[in-house]
């Protein structure tokens, strides 16, 4: 239906068996770049709860029509104009004759009747009950509406018994409703790095930087809605994780370059996007410590250059580097690509008017060797994906070098 890459799909969860598959399908849909609001039915709430649904749609959860501190945010009337797609999953027999005969009893049936988005059903009940004369006689009044109907399928049930009215499994009620897409990184392994590092000084005080997470949870975000299987190593960030298949929480660089190693071998694709910090204290005082001196003294060590380590390895995956810059961005980037031996770098003003640290708009220059492309001030959002495009163009030359040998280019 939809072509949008980040299409707003409101989903409505019903009370049935079947509820619990909701975690799946906001999870599948997420990994297709959708946003998703959902709301749930008094009866919805008695098989799975609100916050378990909120822990995967990154978002409140709404089940009451008249609530105040919802209302004060998204009201309802304009949560029914955001919606791209309605999508109710699961829709039991009696929300379906709720809908068949255009009642408002409850924010989700206020909602569908406020909307003038498409709605798509799927349905989950007791074979007995899908094909009894009275659901199907509000399934049809509901076709004859426009509705998109998704599934059922047949076979057993959770009452124990067999036939027509199992919930459509979720990775197909998604394919339904958003088409099958183009997904060029479709069995490729990413592991991305994002975040800051953090050093400690003593139990209490750590060395940090400004870093906010936004740029590489983005960008793992698009890699995965390009179908790639991403793993994000992440330091410590205020934002909901990405919707990847792991994310592995750090601190320390060191930590940050073990998780990497022990993850790195079967990676096809390695994005560094965090901000590691390059020197760590050497001795971190076991005790807070105390200002007993007038002047204080800190001696630092390097961190192992986790990126530099990866592109060394025999074979290396394709290695993409970030370069923030105060100065002389393209010739420091450059340099950094040769240095480092990366296939790109994503060069990045930080302390300007451009964007970088802690924004949420980003102008990148993409550099490799014998190109560039120029992403102007753009959403961190919007950058990824055309980061994720150029990443798709340069990976298909590095393998084609890698399987023929060519002469790099
Ligand atoms: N990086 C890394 N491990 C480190 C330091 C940096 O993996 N210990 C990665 C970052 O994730 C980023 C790239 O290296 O992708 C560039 O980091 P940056 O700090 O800009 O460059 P440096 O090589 O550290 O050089 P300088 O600090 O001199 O600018």
């Amino acid at each position: 239906m939809s072509q949008t890459q980040h299409p707003r799909i409101l989903l409505g969860v019903s009370g049935s068996i079947a509820a619990y598959k909701a975690a799946e399908l906001i999870r599948r849909l997420r990994e297709r770049g959708a946003e998703v609001q959902v709301v749930m039915t008094a009866h919805a709430q008695a098989f799975i709860t609100p916050l378990s649904l909120q822990a995967v749609a990154g978002q409140p959860v709404r089940c009451e029509l008249f609530d105040r501190a919802a209302e004060a945010g998204m009201g309802h009337i304009e949560l029914a104009r955001w919606a791209d797609h309605l999508l109710i999953a699961p829709a039991s027999a009696n929300l379906i004759a709720r809908l068949a005969h255009g009642m408002a009893d409850d924010l989700l049936t206020t909602l569908v009747l406020a909307s003038a988005a498409p709605l798509a059903i799927a349905p989950a009940m007791n074979h007995q009950m899908w094909s009894h004369p009275a659901v199907q006689e509000n399934i049809n009044r509901l076709l004859a509406r426009g509705v998109h109907l998704l599934g059922p399928e047949s076979g057993d049930q959770a009452c124990g018994e067999s036939g027509a009215g199992r919930l459509l499994e979720p990775q197909r009620i998604v394919e339904q409703l958003l088409g099958s897409e183009h997904r060029p990184l479709a069995g490729r392994r990413v592991l991305v790095t994002a975040g800051p590092t953090r050093e400690a000084l003593d139990p209490v005080r750590f060395l940090g930087n400004r870093s906010s997470g936004k740029m590489g949870y983005a960008v793992a975000q698009a890699l995965t809605a390009a179908g790639a299987q991403v793993m994000v190593v992440s330091g410590p960030t205020a934002l909901t994780p990405p919707a990847v298949e792991r994310v592995i929480p750090v601190e320390t660089a060191l930590e940050m370059h073990a998780a990497v190693m022990e993850h790195i071998d079967h990676c096809d694709i390695f994005v560094a996007a965090a901000a590691v910090a390059d020197y760590r204290p050497q001795a971190p005082s076991p005790e807070k410590i105390k200002k007993h001196h007038h002047e204080f003294q800190l001696r630092m060590v390097r961190n192992p250059d986790i990126l530099a380590e990866v592109a060394a390895r025999h074979p290396a995956p394709f290695t993409l580097g970030f370069a923030a810059e105060t100065e002389a961005l393209e010739a420091h980037a450059r340099e950094k690509l040769q240095a480092k031996g990366l296939d790109m770098i994503a060069a990045n003003w930080v302390g300007g008017a451009q964007g970088g640290f802690d924004r949420d708009e980003n102008a990148l220059l993409l550099l490799w060797r014998g190109g560039q492309r120029e992403l102007p001030l753009m959403s961190k959002r919007q950058a990824a994906r055309e980061i994720v495009h150029t990443i798709t163009e340069r990976y298909a030359a590095f393998t084609a070098r890698q399987n023929f040998g060519s002469p790099p280019g």
